[in-house]
């Protein structure tokens, strides 16, 4: 089955029950069993859920994975990713990873005997010279806020030559770009709130795997930690992965447009997109069919970003992406705050950068307001 087809047949559950054509949602807490010890698969809803499982199922098919779970939000699945570590491990992360994913290393792990390193490339680390309780590395690519790609086949050979977890935050992209697991990651996780629900209404998160034990560790995970996303959105989801595919192409589409159009002006100092630099534009090339739909700015100097943020009509003012709608953001303050200022600087998070996420509007539309806010801004 194609993917265009499988995101509207992949998984339906209990079909055969009423042959109803979208699929029911449980909202039962619990199960009656059959009788003592003769106890059926599903009992308490933390530990699993119908309408859960049929998310699960579906998502699995799309990413061509054996296992996925789904969490109340990405942070949660990031969360129970980190929950497989030991008090003494070592996790390395991209320098410009999405700002919670920073908090949580930087305000959380020593509580736990736990150390985090920022790199500022997996793309030529040398994992040979790694001290040995790094345990695992956390992949952002394209990374938010710079868009900065990571070769995911490259970095999963030499770190599993070290015994090191590999896991991609794999949000920007979804599995309709690309399928990190095909690639050698071990673990994939997702923000679903971005794309995979893409409509600015549902908070969850994902887990991707192939491996039965970790599998069976995520299980447990969901069902001690509770961190579990609820029947309503699991179908909120499922509703929404049927445009996953079409949504997809046109936020390609338009980023593609807008791209172009904001190369060309000279109202536009710098852009941060996976095609900008030579050869991590052939890396996403090789592992990815498309680039995504968020691209990052700095405006020439004789442009105020507050006034050009100010007179965008279409693009909301607003944290997060992936959406049908258009939307701004100032990373600095609004994503990536948790980052302390020397950081922000260090890793190139300037006060000046600007973040759009291009929705599904007409290309020509985004453009026009684009293009008004541009001379808006010009001092
Ligand atoms: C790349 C990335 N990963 C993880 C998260 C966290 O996901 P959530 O907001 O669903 O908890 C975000 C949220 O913005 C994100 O952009």
């Amino acid at each position: 089955m194609k993917y265009d087809t499988e995101v509207i047949h992949g998984h339906h559950s209990n079909k055969e029950a009423n042959r109803a054509v979208v699929p029911p949602v449980y909202l039962s807490t619990t199960y009656a069993q059959p009788g003592l010890g003769e106890y059926q698969p599903y009992m308490y809803i933390r530990g699993g859920n119908p309408t859960r499982a049929a998310l699960e199922a579906l998502v699995a098919g799309l990413e061509g994975a054996q296992y996925a779970f789904a969490f109340s939000s990405g942070m949660a699945a990031i969360t129970a990713v980190f929950n497989l570590l030991s008090a003494g491990d070592r996790v390395l992360l991209n320098n410009n990873v999405y700002g919670g994913t920073f908090r949580y290393v930087s305000h959380i792990f020593k509580h736990h005997s736990l150390a985090y390193q920022l790199v500022d490339t997996f793309n030529d680390l040398d994992f040979e010279s790694l001290s040995p309780d790094v345990k695992a590395i956390f992949i952002e690519t394209p990374s938010n806020p710079l868009l900065q790609v990571t070769d995911i086949r490259k970095a999963a050979e030499q770190a599993h030559k070290q015994g090191i977890k590999v896991i991609v935050d794999n949000t920007f992209m979804t599995s309709y770009f690309q399928k990190p697991l095909g690639l050698g990651a071990d673990i994939v996780v997702y923000s679903a709130t971005k794309y995979y629900a893409g409509h600015s209404d549902i908070l969850a998160g994902l887990v991707v795997v192939n491996d039965e034990a970790l599998a069976e560790q995520f299980h447990f995970f969901q069902k001690t930690l509770g961190n579990v996303l609820s029947p309503q959105d699991s179908y909120m989801l499922q509703r929404s992965i049927k445009t996953l595919a079409l949504r997809m192409e046109r936020h390609e589409k338009n980023a593609q447009a807008v791209h172009a159009y904001l190369t060309a002006h000279p109202g536009v100092a710098t852009i941060f997109y996976p095609t900008v630099h030579d050869e991590e534009r052939r890396i996403q090339e090789a592992q990815s069919t498309g680039n995504g739909a968020v691209l990052s700015l700095i405006l020439a100097e004789d442009r105020d970003p507050a006034r050009f943020i100010a007179a965008l009509r279409l693009f909301d003012l607003a944290v997060s992406l992936g959406s049908v709608e258009s939307l701004v953001c100032h990373p600095a303050t609004m994503t990536h705050e948790s980052f302390p200022l020397e950081l922000q600087k260090k890793v190139g998070i300037a006060e000046n950068l600007i973040r759009l996420s291009i929705g599904i509007e007409d290309s020509g539309d985004l453009i026009a307001d684009l293009e008004q806010a541009l001379a808006a801004a010009k001092i």
